[in-house]
């Protein structure tokens, strides 16, 4: 049979994955560092683990001092701050030769914030006491990430991962705390 259109209206069962129950117990999904120190995360609905085609959920926690590496994206990207708190760095004017000076902004339990498509960003538990835990909604996925070493790095010269799999068992032989 052809396959319709995205655009086209598709029924809900032509929708379904098949291999993932409707209903799941998240305290029953694995949850891992994946090789990266103070950090666990968890894929509720994932591209290449479900099957899932235009969304990917996270569910990921920051020790006190994690960070993400300075990176952005070609796809949208949603937070949903669940316990704790932290910086956002994000570099609205990125789309000049290189990031440059990022703006800060605090997050917070219950806050919930977005980051532009390819807006230089990293996202940083600042707060010394507490674990920062997120959810993530992603769009596009798998992710096409650029990674950069300071907000002044060229864009040609940052580092590009894709696809990048957060379960994949990264750095297995020198763990990189600041690494995604
Ligand atoms: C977060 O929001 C929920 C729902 O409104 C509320 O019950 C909870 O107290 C809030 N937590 C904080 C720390 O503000």
């Amino acid at each position: 049979m052809v396959q319709k259109r995205d655009t086209e209206f598709r029924s809900p069962k032509t929708l379904s994955i098949p291999w993932v129950p409707i209903v799941r117990n998240i305290s029953e999904i694995g949850q891992d560092n994946y090789g990266r120190l103070g950090l666990s995360h968890m894929t509720i609905a994932g591209s290449v683990m479900h099957g899932f085609k235009e969304v990917e959920v996270w569910l990921q926690t920051f020790a006190p001092g994690v960070r993400t590496p300075i990176h952005r994206h070609s796809c949208e990207e949603i937070f949903v701050v669940l316990k704790g708190s932290g910086t956002l760095y994000l570099a609205s004017n990125s789309h000049k030769n290189y990031p440059g000076s990022p703006q800060e902004f605090p997050i917070f339990t219950n806050s919930t914030f977005y980051v532009p498509v390819n807006d230089a960003h990293q996202v940083w538990n600042t707060n010394e006491q507490e674990d920062l835990q997120f959810l993530v909604i992603i769009s596009r996925p798998p992710v096409k990430v650029f990674i950069y070493d300071d907000w002044y790095m060229p864009h040609t010269a940052a580092k590009l991962k894709y696809p990048y799999y957060w379960d994949e068992r990264c750095y297995e032989t020198s763990p990189i705390k600041d690494e995604l």
